[in-house]
């Protein structure tokens, strides 16, 4: 599995498996088959309700913890510095793990609640708690707003991200204070009928022995992007990882990159009611 060396020189796997809306035993079950399929990246959060059942299959698979890359996010009413230190504190337990690869805060609330959830974060990461630590559905001024005080720079940006929203200026800012951005939804989610309806996903994908997912995909990792397709059926958790022979030409490129049209399918994080 290709791998991007994060800020801190930490290496994450650039496709992970998504598991938004896994409940239980589907999320058990998924991570179980993602495993053996070749995945060493999962993506939760405390708010998915599965971090249980995540870690139990991380356990049962035997793959040694070291070689699994795992995710949690702090839940928006979890901010705070000593909320946010109990809150990955009942995240370990959850997972059954003495250690994260990766912790986000999930959504910007107010500017001094990611501040001072970032501090307790910052403390987790220099005890070795924590590899890495970043954001999610942060834009540019909660961003520009938590450099005031940090002191560890945010390893990723996870954000809704798909051929409709492909984040070009956001890219740009994050490439050059050396964030990386992961895709959430980068199917599109619930909406993925939408994509699958696409007709120039449909063309281009009929002109090599690719899906329309794949293509879809694909095209998000050739922008050094971190994707977390999420699935809780076997043969597209395979699907979704089989995509590195997939190349396209520098007019298929300019086609997909047409495909922006600001379409989220996600609440905007500057107006969340939770
Ligand atoms: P399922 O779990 O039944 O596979 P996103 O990653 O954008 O959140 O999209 C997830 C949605 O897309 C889920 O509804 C998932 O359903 C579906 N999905 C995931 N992978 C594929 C695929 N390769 N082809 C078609 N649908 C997919």
């Amino acid at each position: 599995m290709k791998t991007i060396t994060l800020n801190n020189g930490v290496k994450i796997p650039v496709v992970g498996l998504g598991t938004f809306r896994a409940k239980e035993n589907e999320a058990y079950q998924a991570v179980a088959h993602a495993l053996k399929a070749g995945y060493r990246h999962i993506d939760t959060a405390a708010i998915y309700r599965n971090e249980k059942e995540v870690g139990q299959a991380i356990k049962d698979s035997q793959i040694p913890r070291e070689e699994i890359f795992v995710t949690s996010k702090l839940w928006n009413d979890d901010q705070g510095y000593e909320k946010a230190h109990l809150a990955f504190q009942k995240t370990l337990d959850e997972l059954g793990f003495d250690y994260l690869d990766l912790y986000l805060i999930h959504w910007p609330k107010t500017y001094q609640k990611a501040a001072d959830s970032w501090k307790a974060l910052e403390e987790l990461y220099h005890q070795g708690k924590i590899k890495a630590i970043g954001v999610s559905n942060f834009t540019f001024h909660h961003l520009e707003h938590l450099y005031e005080t940090a002191t560890v720079i945010p390893a990723v940006n996870q954000v809704e991200m798909h051929v409709g929203i492909q984040h070009e200026k956001l890219r740009a800012f994050c490439q050059e204070k050396n964030i990386y951005l992961e895709a959430y939804a980068p199917l599109m989610s619930h909406e993925i009928k939408n994509l699958l309806a696409n007709e120039t996903l449909q063309k281009v994908a009929a002109s090599k022995s690719a899906t329309i997912a794949q293509v879809a995909l694909k095209y998000l990792v050739d922008l050094d992007v971190i994707i977390l397709p999420k699935s809780t059926n076997p043969q597209r958790i395979e699907e979704n990882i089989d995509l590195f022979n997939i190349t396209f030409t520098s007019e298929e490129k300019a086609l997909l990159k047409g495909l922006n049209n600001g379409r989220k399918y996600f609440p905007d994080p500057d107006n969340i009611a939770f």
